[in-house]
């Protein structure tokens, strides 16, 4: 989504923002543009599509010192040049990200504005014009803007009247200050500062920033002493290494992340699982898939109740709370505005959350009541995979915990992850076999079944293949009817307990002509003719089985993904970090 930076030092201000918008290309964006101090004026440049197209559209030299960046991910108004950010009313000059939900009403009460955009963002531009010229003074501007404006906004704006300076605030979207040697910036997220500066301070709600050589942070009206905090994550991880591609990059720095998951997991800050009658796992995306694993174990090993839910729904269900339960909340980035909405419902009702987030200081990191960093570093790739590795590694060894089971053999087990990653030349030979297909299956039973969701979402957000996953035994009921000759099925069996259901429904689709890649716990394979190809994985405690099995389906997505020239790191409408409703 909409990702921000800006810059007050004494540098090329215009190829600094570039620079911090090109580490921000991740979120996922349709058009970019700047504005910055230079010839008495305040000067703006936007371009539509990448950020190469603005990086060819700024001065290559400029005095510039002062300024602020934006990638705009459309939600009001189609992606074009006008609509992008910056724009300007009056004297203020801003780059939103959020949404402005009551801009329809301030639009017209703000009538005497000519707005040239579609965009809410523009309407807050035009307000705070129109406040700066009653107020005179932009501190009591962003005192008054709460009140006035609804929704979610982190908005860094500049004002005619002073050069130097760039004001911000936020609400409910992201947004930090890094803090250099004399030099200061704000952005959206760590990766766009990580090459200048590792000190950074985190902004609450609402706070009034004021940032020029020195860094002012009004809080409920009183100037604070702000904590200067430092990443532990490093520039490296924000380059692409030799690698083709980030999500390549990420597949391969998979065993170390598990090792640092596993190493980290510091029981003592956790609740005490077994005080809880209720777990309720609430996440979007690939951290739902991760959940769902983490259902299947806890259900498994614990005697507690467990349920699952999609943010989005979880947020307008009707809820059962008791006093016993604990809201498990799982998010890459700490930023997703459904679950982030999660945890405020939880803590309005008085009930514990747990917060399993990988961003550092990211708002459900902030919020929740205990937490448990993944530790899968800056994840770069929109489609997720060493994070969703990182979650499902926690999963297991929260149900470890509770079931009080050995400790797990992490050698072993990233070992076994090494040489699931290098058998690159099977997924590339399985890619070959699909990638001119338009629709595909996941089939699998139990946990294999959810191993299955998140190898379809992999497929379908990066190659745009059309795919479903399906629990084996339900396909009768339906969607059987779709299978022709040829029609590919990727089938997986790791669940010894439910290993023989699950073969006979792939012979099922087999006898009807599918084409069917069967990827299996090498122990539990047996040779026939109910397969065409098939991938063997190897056996792990079947705590920590899915790690090895969901491997070959981030490497099956990639290869095809590539085969058919998508932009892999960078898919089509969607974000890293969905910070809308
Ligand atoms: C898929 C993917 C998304 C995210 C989802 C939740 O590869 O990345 O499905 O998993 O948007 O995001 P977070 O984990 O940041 O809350």
């Amino acid at each position: 989504m909409c990702g921000i930076v800006g810059y007050v030092g004494s540098k090329n201000a215009p190829t600094i923002l570039v620079d911090g918008l090109s580490h921000l290309e991740y979120r996922g964006y349709d058009s970019a543009g700047i504005v910055f101090y230079e010839n008495n004026k305040f000067n703006i440049i936007k371009t539509e599509g990448r950020i190469s197209n603005l990086r060819d559209a700024i001065p290559f030299e400029s005095p510039s010192k002062v300024g602020v960046g934006h990638t705009r991910w459309a939600t009001h108004g189609v992606p074009n040049q006008v609509n992008s950010h910056p724009h300007k009313q009056g004297k203020i000059t801003l780059v939103h990200n959020g949404i402005i939900e009551n801009y329809t009403g301030l639009k017209k009460e703000l009538g005497n504005y000519t707005f040239n955009s579609e965009t809410d963002s523009e309407v807050a531009c035009a307000l705070i014009d129109k406040l700066y010229n009653e107020l005179g003074n932009m501190e009591e501007v962003l005192e008054k803007v709460p009140s006035m404006l609804k929704g979610s906004y982190a908005l860094g704006i500049v004002v005619d009247d002073e050069p130097n300076k760039i004001y911000a605030i936020r609400h409910k979207s992201p947004l930090i200050i890094g803090v250099g040697d004399n030099e200061n910036f704000i952005a959206s997220d760590v990766p766009a500062i990580l090459n200048k500066t590792k000190r950074y301070i985190l902004l609450d709600d609402f706070d009034v920033v004021i940032l020029s050589d020195e860094i002012k942070i009004k809080r409920n009206g009183n100037f604070i002493e702000p904590i200067i905090k430092e990443f532990d994550w490093e520039v490296d991880q924000t380059s692409l290494n030799g690698f083709d591609h980030y999500m390549l990059k990420e597949i391969y720095e998979q065993p170390d992340v598990v090792r640092r998951t596993i190493e980290s997991f510091d029981t003592n800050e956790f609740p005490e699982f077994t005080s809880y009658e209720k777990i309720e796992i609430v996440a979007c995306g690939s951290a739902y898939h991760a959940g769902l694993i983490g259902l299947h174990l806890i259900e498994n090993y614990t005697n507690i109740e467990v349920s699952i839910h999609v943010a989005s729904e979880y947020r307008y269900k009707k809820h059962n709370f008791n006093r016993k339960t604990l809201v498990i909340i799982i998010s890459q980035s700490g930023e997703t505005a459904d679950s982030l909405e999660t945890v405020r419902i939880a803590k309005e009702n008085n009930i514990d959350t747990l917060g399993i987030v990988n961003v550092y200081g990211s708002s459900i990191a902030r919020d929740v009541k205990y937490l448990i960093y993944s530790k899968a570093g800056c994840e770069i790739s929109v489609a997720t995979t060493k994070a969703y590795l990182s979650q499902i590694t926690i999963m297991g060894l929260i149900a470890s915990k509770i079931a009080k089971l050995d400790k797990v053999d992490s050698e072993h087990l990233i070992k076994t992850i090494v040489s699931v990653i290098e058998k690159r030349e099977i997924y590339d030979n399985i890619a070959n076999s699909i990638y001119t297909k338009e629709h595909l299956f996941f089939i699998g039973r139990g946990i294999d079944y959810y191993l299955g969701l998140e190898g379809s979402l992999k497929l379908k957000e990066i190659s745009y293949i059309h795919s479903e996953a399906y629990p084996a035994g339900e396909l009768k009921h339906g969607t059987i009817s779709l299978v022709t000759p040829g029609t590919p099925f990727i089938a997986i069996v790791t669940d010894e307990s439910i290993a023989e259901k699950t073969i006979s429904n792939i012979k099922e689709v087999k006898a009807r002509g599918a084409r069917v890649i069967l990827l299996i716990r090498e122990d539990l394979f047996e040779k026939g003719d109910y397969y065409d190809e098939v991938i063997l994985i190897p056996r792990l405690d079947d705590i920590y089985q899915p790690l090895a099995t969901v491997i070959p389906l981030q490497l099956i997505a990639y290869e095809t993904a590539k085969k058919r020239n998508c932009d892999i790191d960078k898919p089509r409408n969607l974000a890293k970090s969905v910070t809308v409703e």
